[in-house]
């Protein structure tokens, strides 16, 4: 029960690696704050059943009155934010290549991966201040630190991640606010099932443990970061992959 009493906001929280987060943190006693363009609502009421506690929203990470909305009633409801897993994300709809891919779709992934975790930093750090401290853990990819075909729009999104990431640990460690990024190889989720079967293969094949992660894989470092055995952590972003890096 390392999250006893602490108040967690977590974002994608309606499906894959966030919906897995936002069941980890409430079993392990965290008040977790649901917050999802769909599904937030089921997955806290799976918390709530568990006799955990927990509340959803249905919010944009991308827009900002979302964001006000979402953090007036949290801090109205539990009085203070302890941590925040920015996990909310998405493929590219169009053919995601530099020559292919259209403006509004390169805006569309841009807003909602990168903007999204810059709203959610912004909303909840001056709560963190305020109360002493805090921990935010970004959800980037791979592709951040490795080339993979077919993801320009994505890469470029996920680059911007981990890059803020850094940049704002520095500013905050001053507050006693520590903020990491992970950076997951394939994990099979939903994202990952709606894609080209090949493209599945592909990455398989690249990964030497020789299978996808299960969500849990990265809602385990998540609150790894998020917990205070990771208190001397900050700016730093953590490849999980099955060993595709390493080659
Ligand atoms: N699955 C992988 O292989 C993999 C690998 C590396 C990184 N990631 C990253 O992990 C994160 C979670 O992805 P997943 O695989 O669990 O995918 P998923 O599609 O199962 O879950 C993503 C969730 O984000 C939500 N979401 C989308 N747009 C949103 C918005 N504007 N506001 C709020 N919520 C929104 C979706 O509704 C969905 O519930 C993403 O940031 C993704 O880029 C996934």
């Amino acid at each position: 029960m390392r999250f006893q009493d602490k108040v967690v906001i977590v974002t994608g929280a309606g499906s894959g690696i966030g919906e897995a987060t936002a069941l980890q943190f409430g079993r392990e006693g965290a008040q977790v704050v649901c917050m999802d363009v769909k599904g937030a609502q089921a997955t806290a009421e799976r918390i709530n059943q568990a006799g955990g506690r927990a509340f959803a929203h249905t919010a944009d990470v991308s827009k900002w009155p979302d964001w006000e909305r979402v953090v007036e009633h949290t801090i109205g409801s539990w009085g203070k934010i302890d941590a925040l897993a920015a996990v909310a994300g998405v493929l590219s709809r169009t053919a995601d290549t530099v020559i292919d891919q259209d403006e509004a779709e390169w805006d569309r992934v841009l807003s909602i991966n990168l903007k999204g975790v810059w709203f959610g930093m912004k909303a909840v750090l001056p709560h963190m201040i305020a109360s002493g401290g805090g921990k935010i853990v970004n959800i980037s990819s791979l592709s951040a630190i490795v080339g993979i075909p077919g993801l320009a729009a994505y890469t470029a999104s996920k680059g911007g991640v981990s890059a803020l990431t850094r940049q704002a640990a520095i500013d905050y460690a001053k507050y006693n606010i520590q903020i990491n990024a992970i950076e997951p190889g394939i994990i099979e989720t939903p994202m990952v099932q709606g894609a080209e079967p090949e493209m599945a293969r592909a990455t398989i094949e690249a990964t030497p443990v020789g299978r996808m992660g299960h969500p849990n894989e990265i809602a385990y470092m998540a609150l790894f970061l998020c917990s205070d055995q990771a208190n001397f952590i900050t700016g730093q972003t953590f490849v999980v992959d099955g060993g595709w890096s390493a080659h």
